[in-house]
């Protein structure tokens, strides 16, 4: 019976030479497997008489027990080593200062859209969107403004190539796209980016607009004033703000006035405003002697900068975060 005693230790020599678990399953099959040494040995068990057999029997399952036991204890280690292993490698060590995460804010100019766009939502008015690339025919003509209209100065734009394309210098074409596509009664506002030469302490050459349009049968000048007043009363906050309606001329609006805002010492021009010119409506089939309407736009970003106290509009465009954090 040395033989077996033999053949344990050489199972524990060969389980402890294998490293991984893969290996050790090899090592396995050349003891335990199918046709490994316990096997072949049990095999020989049916050769010896009656007598001998029981106790050869109990003694072979011994040592059987015996390489089974040492192959689940060096499975056992294995895999305890693998494991320590892992976690040596991903060790966390918690007292390492934290990655702070990045937070942004909305910019001061996307605030006051959104505020604007809500305010004029509660008074009923559909928003709309129109092309930052426009032609000729929405910015300018179909405004009442042909080719050789001395107004057009004052407006001096981006143009690209062939010159029919343009990038628009204010909201206005957005009364034409939504008037071509709603019949009256129409009542709509559209906030977006414009485009002018233009630049100083409260011009940028890249500005955004809020356009208004209301059209129906009876709106009036006094209607223009009380929905101005009561937005821009609701915007600021201010139940006696002081609001101006200064005479001025635009092709597409008669009468037409700016609406100024006190500023400083005196008053800062915060948009233009008038009764839509019956050509206007003519040029999208509506007929002026049924309809009647009035329209505005304002400079959004001129009413950021009187909402937060800011006496340079290009500061808004500069990217200083030491700025634009202020808002966040
Ligand atoms: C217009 O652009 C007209 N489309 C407004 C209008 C709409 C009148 C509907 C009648 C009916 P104006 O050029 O005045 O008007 O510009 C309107 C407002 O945009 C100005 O009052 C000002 O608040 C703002 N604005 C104009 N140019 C700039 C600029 N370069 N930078 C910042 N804001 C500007
Ligand atoms: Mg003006």
């Amino acid at each position: 019976m040395d033989k077996l005693e033999d053949l344990i230790s050489e199972a524990r020599v060969a389980f402890d030479s294998a490293t991984e678990i893969a290996q050790l399953e090899q090592v396995k099959a050349r003891f335990l497997g199918k046709s490994g040494a316990l096997a072949q040995l049990r095999k020989g068990l049916a050769s010896l008489s009656p007598e001998e057999r029981p106790k050869a029997g109990a003694r072979f399952n011994d040592v059987k027990g015996s390489i089974e036991q040492l192959l689940g204890d060096r499975r056992d280690a294995i895999q305890a080593k693998a494991l320590a292993a892992r976690l040596e490698q991903e060790k966390i060590d918690v007292t390492m200062p934290g990655r702070d995460r990045a937070s942004g804010g909305l910019h001061p100019v996307t605030r006051t859209l959104e505020r604007v766009t809500t305010l004029f939502r509660s008074m009923g008015f559909d928003v709309a969107d129109g092309p930052e690339i426009e032609t000729d025919f929405y910015n300018f003509t179909a405004l009442n403004q042909p080719a050789d209209h001395p107004a057009r100065s004052m407006h001096d734009t981006f143009y690209l190539e062939g010159e029919q394309h343009l990038l628009r210098t204010h909201t206005s074409p957005i009364q034409i796209h939504y008037m071509e596509q709603h019949r009256p009664p129409v009542r709509v506002i559209a906030p977006g980016r414009v485009y002018r030469v233009d630049s100083d302490a409260t011009h940028s050459p890249m500005f955004h607009q809020l356009e208004g349009l209301w059209v129906d049968q009876t709106a009036t000048f006094s209607d223009l004033k009380g929905v101005v007043r009561e937005f821009l009363r609701n915007f600021f906050e201010i139940e006696d703000l002081e609001v101006r309606f200064r005479p001025s001329y635009f092709p597409f609006t008669e009468p037409s006035a700016e609406i100024d805002m006190t500023f400083k010492d005196g008053w800062l021009e915060i948009g233009g405003c008038g009764m839509v010119h019956p050509q206007v409506l003519r040029n999208v089939e509506i007929d002026p002697e049924q309809f009647q309407g009035f329209a505005f736009g304002m400079g959004l970003d001129r009413l950021a900068m009187l909402r937060y106290g800011v006496n340079d509009l290009r500061l808004f465009f500069d990217g200083d975060l030491r700025f634009l954090r202020q808002f966040a």
